[in-house]
């Protein structure tokens, strides 16, 4: 009988144990992410968020972007802000007039680049 309970109570701690490492192992990606954008653990819901919004923009801005004058983009969560590979500058100042894009001005960067798209497809 007193084997048994042995045996029980072994059983329960490698249960409560194994549960424990599940849980665990759960919230390790979520710290790796706060270690690449070098933030603390519990800003990473307002950054996800951010992320987020970025990305939702971006699917905006992208088809509007051609090949030739543009060189893709980049999401920066952290300084929210889309950063956009620009070789033509006038360009840009017409895809920031669209109505679309307006409401999304105050997180585009257009930064200068040499390499368009284009450009950087034909090395491939
Ligand atoms: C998401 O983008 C909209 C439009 O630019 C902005 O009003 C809103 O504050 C943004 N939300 C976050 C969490 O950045
Ligand atoms: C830059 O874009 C403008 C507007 O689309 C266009 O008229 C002009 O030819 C472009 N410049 C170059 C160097 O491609
Ligand atoms: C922006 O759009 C307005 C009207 O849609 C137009 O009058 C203006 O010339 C445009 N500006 C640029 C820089 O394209
Ligand atoms: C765009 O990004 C560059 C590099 O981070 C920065 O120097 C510049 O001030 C930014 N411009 C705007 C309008 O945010
Ligand atoms: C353009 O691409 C070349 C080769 O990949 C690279 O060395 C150079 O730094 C790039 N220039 C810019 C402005 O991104």
């Amino acid at each position: 009988m007193k084997d048994t309970y042995i045996l029980i109570s072994v059983l329960f701690f490698i249960f409560t144990l194994s549960n424990y490492l599940t849980v665990h192992c759960q919230v390790e990606p979520k710290e790796t992410l706060a270690k690449l954008w070098n933030i603390e653990n519990d800003e990473i819901p307002q950054y996800l968020s951010i992320e987020k919004n970025l990305s939702m923009a971006d699917g905006i801005l992208k088809p509007l972007l051609d090949d030739d004058n543009f060189g893709g983009t980049y999401i920066d969560a952290i300084q929210n802000k889309i950063f956009v590979n620009t070789l033509n500058f006038t360009k840009a100042e017409q895809i920031k007039n669209l109505t679309e894009i307006r409401q999304y001005i105050n997180l585009l960067n257009f930064t200068r680049t040499s390499n368009s798209t284009a450009k950087l497809n034909s090395r491939f």
